[in-house]
């Protein structure tokens, strides 16, 4: 059968499960026989997995906005030509943890950077290229963020995890309101349920659009 290659992406703040459901798709996907590969941004080559440290280590130096800004678009072209559009190309799918919306979110309204700075990046760096699809798993700031403080130690943490309260609930208000603004190709999962009811609302967005059969 000739599907056409899917570009799925996932979003949401620190510790709503992103990682964990990534897999269960592609479990969904394994099970149809739909060849795929599971990626990430920051990240998802050797060097954009380098840009990826640059970004998120904690140094002594202050990392600027626009500079922070500048490395996620480095690492999304580097991405983008060497993983994404070569697997849509050849007619597999991608399900990749984060991408355009996390730089909306996070250096937009977590960082306080203009939207315009991001669509001209978004444009020079995609061209056409978005996500068809895009699973926004969302959870209360306070639920999401002790999830994810327990996984990890305090000294462990990464320049975005050190953010404060404030920070993840103006990203979180940001991923909402594009979902608002692009209700199909953003999908809102209720990431505060129960795992097995979040697994059947993802399970349930993709088999409605039809696009595995
Ligand atoms: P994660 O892999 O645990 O989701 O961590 C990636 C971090 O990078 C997360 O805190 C969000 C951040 N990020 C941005 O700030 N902008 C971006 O464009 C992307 C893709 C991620």
């Amino acid at each position: 059968m000739n599907r056409v290659a899917r570009f799925i992406t996932m979003e949401g703040i620190e510790g709503v499960g992103k990682t964990t459901q990534i897999g269960f798709i592609g479990q969904l996907l394994a099970a149809r026989n739909i060849s795929h590969c599971v990626t990430r941004e920051p990240g998802g080559t050797p060097l954009a997995e380098k840009i990826r440290s640059l970004a998120l280590v904690a140094d002594a130096e202050t990392l600027p906005p626009m500079a922070e800004l500048l490395l996620m678009f480095a690492a999304r072209s580097v991405h983008l030509h060497n993983v994404i559009e070569p697997a849509l190309k050849v007619g597999r799918w991608v399900l990749c943890d984060r991408f355009t919306d996390a730089t909306y979110a996070y250096q937009g309204a977590g960082r306080g950077l203009a939207p315009e700075s991001i669509e001209k990046l978004e444009q020079m760096v995609q061209a056409t290229r978005r996500p068809d699809l895009t699973l926004l798993l969302d959870a209360p700031v306070e639920i999401a963020l002790e999830r994810a403080r327990v996984r990890r130690a305090e000294q462990e943490r990464d320049r975005f995890e050190r953010e404060q309260y404030e920070f993840f609930k103006r990203v979180r208000s940001l991923y909402l309101a594009r979902a608002a603004a692009e209700p199909q190709r953003i999908r809102v999962v209720d990431a505060n349920a129960p795992a097995t009811t979040v697994r059947m609302q993802i399970q349930e967005i993709l088999e409605l659009s039809s696009w595995m059969y």
